[in-house]
């Protein structure tokens, strides 16, 4: 199964993604935790994307379609994937088409923008494994520690309200387009699309990823 999750940041795809790897047992793909990787490493590619991304920017489509393009040429990608954070511009849409990488579902998560600004304001994330909570609506078991590792949670550098509004703003005018882009393909029978409220609570929402998944 080839799935893509569509949707604002802090509209909860990460959160949803961990649900649906666990139930499905394919490899999520996040483009985000990717770069963070990057960053944390210190590669050249860190460098570059950490300035872009501290500003709410999005990085290069050359350099995010050569990394996707990598990783699902990877052997745990041969059963299907999970697309969280890509594709977010036209070009990085049409790059998978054009290299022959086809989707099932593609779910878009529907959040308007001041719950979002509230979220990524109680967001705490696990750097090593990119696990997702929020302060209130969905606490580690241990208060500022990850449920596996007991390991320090962090808070993300964009997550600042100036930098979120920022990304928002990016969101409406490069990734949006998607949204047409992926509803016309189901047209054409080249994939579903479903549309979800993603802001309902977070066990509601996966069961309703359940239903359109089984
Ligand atoms: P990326 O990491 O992809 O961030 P994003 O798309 O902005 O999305 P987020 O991770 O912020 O939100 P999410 O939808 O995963 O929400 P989450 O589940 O965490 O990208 C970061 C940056 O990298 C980009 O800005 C760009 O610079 C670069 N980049 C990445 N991909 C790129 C690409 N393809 N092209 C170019 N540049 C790229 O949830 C948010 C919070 O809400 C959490 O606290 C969570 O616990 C809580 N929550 C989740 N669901 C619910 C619910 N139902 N009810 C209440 N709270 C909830
Ligand atoms: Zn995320």
């Amino acid at each position: 199964m080839r799935i893509i999750l569509l949707g604002a940041p802090g509209a909860g795809k990460g959160t949803q993604a961990q649900f649906i790897m666990e139930k499905y047992g394919i490899p999520q793909i996040s483009t985000g935790d990717m770069l963070r990787a990057a960053i944390k490493a210190g590669t050249p590619l860190g460098l570059e994307a950490k300035k872009v991304m501290d500003a709410g920017q999005l990085v290069s489509d050359e350099i995010i379609i050569g990394l996707v393009k990598e990783r699902i040429a990877q052997e745990d990608c041969v059963n299907g994937f999970l697309l969280d954070g890509f594709p977010r511009t036209l070009p990085q849409a049409d790059a998978m088409k054009d290299a022959g990488i086809k989707v099932d579902h593609v779910i878009e998560f529907d959040v308007a923008d001041e719950v979002i600004v509230e979220r990524m304001s109680g967001r705490r994330v696990h750097p090593g494994s990119g696990r997702v909570y929020h302060v209130v609506y969905n606490p580690p078991k241990v208060e500022g520690k990850d449920d596996v590792t007991g390991e320090e949670l962090v808070i993300r550098a964009d997550d600042e309200e100036a930098t979120v509004r920022k990304r928002l703003a990016v969101y409406h005018e490069q990734t949006k387009p998607l949204v047409d882009y992926y509803s016309a393909a189901a047209e054409q029978g080249l994939n579903q699309y479903h549309k979800l409220d993603g802001t309902r609570a977070v066990a509601e929402v996966s069961d309703q990823i359940a239903g359109l998944l089984s």
